[in-house]
Parts: structure tokens; sequence; C-alpha cells
């Protein structure tokens, strides 16, 4: 351990020396944890960072340049879709993904590291309930969605197979969710197929480049956003795990997305058929002014355009289809091969672009008394998991159809967009879809019919509740054998047990 004067001396370098103002109060047990925390901080590398972030956040964010002129759309022939493809085509990609389910080469990976705080609970975000039915939590939905998914491919191709899931978190999440796997007996996966690491913690600092202590003897710390992914996957070995078990494609998604296809087939079939490194799935933009980042080319390498670096003109452009020229909305859901994260962590990650977060951080202040500042005061650095694209040397984008993946939980419910309520009607209406589609109706309590809608309008709830259990079917296969002409009572639950009594009606 670090004496006094060297952690002195070391802080002084970084120009932190304020950090030890309180260190004649605090306690012997204090003392020794607050340097160990001190310990782990490189002088050069915080005052790097202190440095860069109080000279980001100087810069007018207003004054930064457009990318109008530089950018141009992602070519036709690198994006595919649900929509752009025939039947045959997209069940050609099926079962190219499949088979590489089969042959154990697909991992999830799972981005959990996130703080959560527009949702406000004090729990990661994986563990919320949308108040469906069936009380699922978004970690449960997910794991049933990878048991699903290895079935299929085991049915499809005669082997069994796994899909190991990775999952990154950090100081905030860990130790829950590791608690909360353990409590529901890893929802039935092989635990040692659930893989967690954790993401680097980086000092929040002031406007004016000092560390931020929360409290007299800890400084205010937050994770180093979703792209710390690559400086994680080194630390803690995890490309090594991967390579032990054959794996070669990784499919990486948000924990928020209740709609989100893990390991989804088409998605996995289509970037291996097209020789991608790396792949991104897209949502084609509900409105020009929606605020999401789009995928596009930059100086012709691949990137995120962010709302505010495209002009409202720009973002209103409309090609000859009548289709928004830049609508390719990211949806923070990405394929990489495992040789693409190896050239990323080992080469490229130091590059990665450091984006600025203004947000309230809790301190304490000269007095010594604790505040929680009523506007912003500090200044997190985050590096953005979809900042890679540039290093691509066969970049794809496959959009998908909005309603049918993705519907991101992010504000709690006092708002109007991606809320437990809007994740919930998101859910319910797909599965509604799927029963009708499958050439079912609904009564209600009373058992009168239920007069169908097949097209229902935004926000509206869908007029019989249904929810379908991922262990019967993964994207709405399978269900007309079971289902078809028949009246199911709203609320309906498919689960596994009901659908072995349908099989035998
Ligand atoms: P968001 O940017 O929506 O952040 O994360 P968040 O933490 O969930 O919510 P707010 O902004 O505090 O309200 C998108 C995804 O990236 C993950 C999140 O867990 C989520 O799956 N993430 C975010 C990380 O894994 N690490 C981070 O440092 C930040």
């Amino acid at each position: 351990m670090s004496s006094l004067e060297d952690l002195r001396s070391r802080l002084d370098l970084a120009g932190q020396s304020h950090l030890l103002r309180f260190w004649p109060e605090l306690s012997a047990d204090q003392r020794s944890r607050f340097v160990t925390e001190l310990s782990q901080l490189d002088p050069a590398e915080l005052r790097a960072h202190c440095r860069a972030a109080a000279e980001a956040a100087s810069r007018d964010s207003s004054s930064e340049q457009r990318l109008d002129q530089r950018m141009e759309p992602v070519p036709a022939e690198f994006i595919g879709g649900v929509k752009r493809s025939d039947k045959e085509t997209l069940c050609e990609w099926e079962n190219e993904g499949l088979l590489q389910i089969s042959q154990n080469k697909v991992a999830v990976l799972l981005l959990a590291g996130g703080q959560g705080t527009r949702l406000g609970v004090s729990y990661p975000k994986g563990m919320y309930d949308v108040g469906l039915p069936s009380c699922k939590t978004l970690y449960h939905i997910q794991a049933e969605r990878i048991r699903k998914v290895q079935q299929l491919a085991e049915q499809k191709h005669g082997s069994k197979c796994t899909v190991p899931w990775y999952i990154m978190t950090s100081e905030f999440t860990l130790a829950p969710t590791e608690s909360f796997f353990k409590e529901n007996d890893y929802f039935n996966l092989d635990k040692s197929d659930v893989i967690m690491f954790e993401q680097r913690m980086i000092p929040a600092v002031s406007f004016d480049g000092k560390v931020i202590l929360e409290n007299k003897s800890k400084i205010a710390m937050a994770p180093d956003g979703n792209g710390g992914l690559y400086r994680a996957l080194t630390e803690n070995k995890i490309l090594q795990d991967m390579d032990r078990r054959g794996i070669q494609y990784v499919h990486v998604y948000c924990v928020d997305n209740i709609l989100v296809k893990l390991a989804d087939p088409v998605f996995i079939g289509f970037c291996v058929r097209k020789g991608a490194d790396c792949g991104a799935k897209v949502v084609e933009k509900a409105f020009p002014e929606e605020p999401v980042g789009v995928v596009c080319r930059v100086d012709g390498v691949y990137q995120v355009a962010e709302y505010s670096e495209v002009s409202p003109e720009v973002a209103r452009q409309r090609g000859p289809t009548g289709d928004l020229v830049y609508g390719a909305g990211n949806i923070c859901n990405h394929f990489f091969t495992l040789d693409f994260l190896k050239t990323i962590s080992e080469k490229s990650e130091k590059m990665l672009k450091q984006h600025v977060a203004i947000k309230k951080v809790p301190y304490v202040d000269d007095e010594g008394n604790l505040i929680k500042p009523d506007k912003p005061n500090g200044i997190k650095m985050e590096k953005f998991v979809f900042d890679v694209f540039q290093f691509s040397s066969n970049f794809v984008a496959f959009e998908v159809l909005r309603e049918e993946e993705f519907s991101p939980l992010k504000n709690a419910d006092t708002a109007v967009n991606d809320t437990p309520s809007t994740a919930r009607r998101s859910l319910l209406s797909q599965h509604y879809h799927w029963v009708l589609a499958a050439g079912a109706g609904f009564l209600d309590s009373q058992n009168r019919k239920l007069h169908p809608k097949p097209r229902l309008a935004d926000n509206e709830d869908p007029p019989a509740i249904c929810e379908i259990s991922p262990l019967v079917s993964y994207f709405g296969e399978g269900l007309q054998m079971l289902l078809k002409g028949k009246e199911l009572k709203s609320p309906f639950i498919l689960d596994e047990k009901t659908a072995e009594q349908l099989k035998d009606q």
C-alpha cells in the first residue's frame, strides 16, 4: 500500500491534491479504503482525464460542426432488411444463423452496466418488471429467449448447443445482478454459461477539472460508458473465454429493449452470409425530428451521426421511394466477429471518442456538507459501443420492424415515451398480433367475442391481453398448430404448460 507521502505526491502530479482535504478527519478504516481507491489511479492518466473533461465541457456544443456536407447514407448493397427481402431469402439467413448457433459459434453479450438514472430505480434495469401478467423481469425474458433459440437451432440442425450469455455489469449492477440470478437459479440456464464481468469506473470531474468527492473519503465514480466494453473484454479475459468455447460471432445488445431478439438467427445469418465483421440492426426513423442517432458514412467511414450533428433540412431529405435518406435509426443491436472484437480491444480501443455527459453529481462541499445539486455540476466521460464502426472493413446494416424488435425502457411512467407502460404495451401488442396471425380469436371475461383488430393505433392497447412465453415461441413461430381456430379468453398466458394442454386438445 502507498504511504501517505507517496500518495500526496501522486495526487499533486495529477493536480488533484484537494482530494485529501478531509484526511485529518477520517477514521483508520476510512483512510485505508480511501488509500486503496486512490492508489488505483494512475497520476498521468488522471491528469489527462481531468483536463480532457474540463476542455470538452467548456466547448460550446452548439458550435459543433454539422456533418451535413460529409455524410452519405449506407449504400444499398450493404443494407439488408425484413421489408427489403423476400421470404425465401429471409429463410436462408435464418437457417444460416441457426446453423452457426447449432455449432456453438454464437454468443450474446448484454450491456448492463448503466445506472438507469432516468428510470429512477435503485436496482439494475434488467431486474425491472414492466407489469406483464407473468410478472417476468427483463432478465427473465432474455434468459428464456436464449433457451428457445438454442432449442430452435437444435431442432433444425440436430445438435445440442449453447449460446453463452456474457453480461457486462458495473460497480452499481454486478452484486445485485449476481444475487438476482442466483435467487432465480439462473433462469434454468447452466450457471457456467452465464458469464458476468465488470466494466471500469472513472472519476466524475467538476467544470474546473477537479475530481469530485462524493463524501469525505470517496470519489464520485461513474461507469465509462457502454463503449467501456472493449477495455473490459481485455481486462476480464473475456475474449480468451470466447476463444476457448469456439465462439466466432457475438450479438451485443442493451438491457432495456423488451423486444430484443437475442442471437437473432436472421440477423446473424445475414451478417455471416455477407462476410461482415461488424453489423448494426436499425429501424426506420419514425419522423425526421426523432432524436435518435442514424447509421451512415462520414468521410467514407461508418458511424452513428447524432441527431444534433445533422441539420433539420438534411434530416428531412427523402429518396425517390419517399423514405428518409438518413432514416437508419440505431437501436444498439450489434453483430461482431470475435476477430473484430480482438482487433478493437487490443489496438483501437484507445482511439475511441470520449463523449461528454454533463450531470448532477452529489458532492461534499468545502465545509464537509453532503450536497445534492439541483443543477448539473459535473462531467462524466463516456465511450459508446457503436464508435467502432469506423474500424470495420466490411460493415453491414440490417433494417427491422420497430413494432417487432424495438421498444426500450428508458424513463419512468411520468414520461410519454419509452416507459414501463409503453414497453408492456409493445410486448402485449406483438403477442396479440401473433395470435391473430395464427388464426385464433379472443373472448372477454363474459365469453363474448372480441372484435379482432389487426392494426392498432400508436399507443393503443390491444383489445385482449395475451402474453406468450418465449419458451413457447421466439418470433411467433409454432403458434398456428396450437391456436388455429381457438377462442381464447382474455387475459391469456401461453406458457409451456398451457401449450402442452393445447396440443392434447
Ligand atoms: P443508456 O445510455 O440508456 O443509459 O444505456 P442507462 O444507464 O441505461 O440509463 P440512464 O441514461 O442513466 O437513464 C444504454 C445501454 O448501455 C448500457 C446500459 O446498461 C444500457 O443497456 N450501459 C450504459 C453500460 O453497460 N455501461 C455504461 O457505462 C452505460
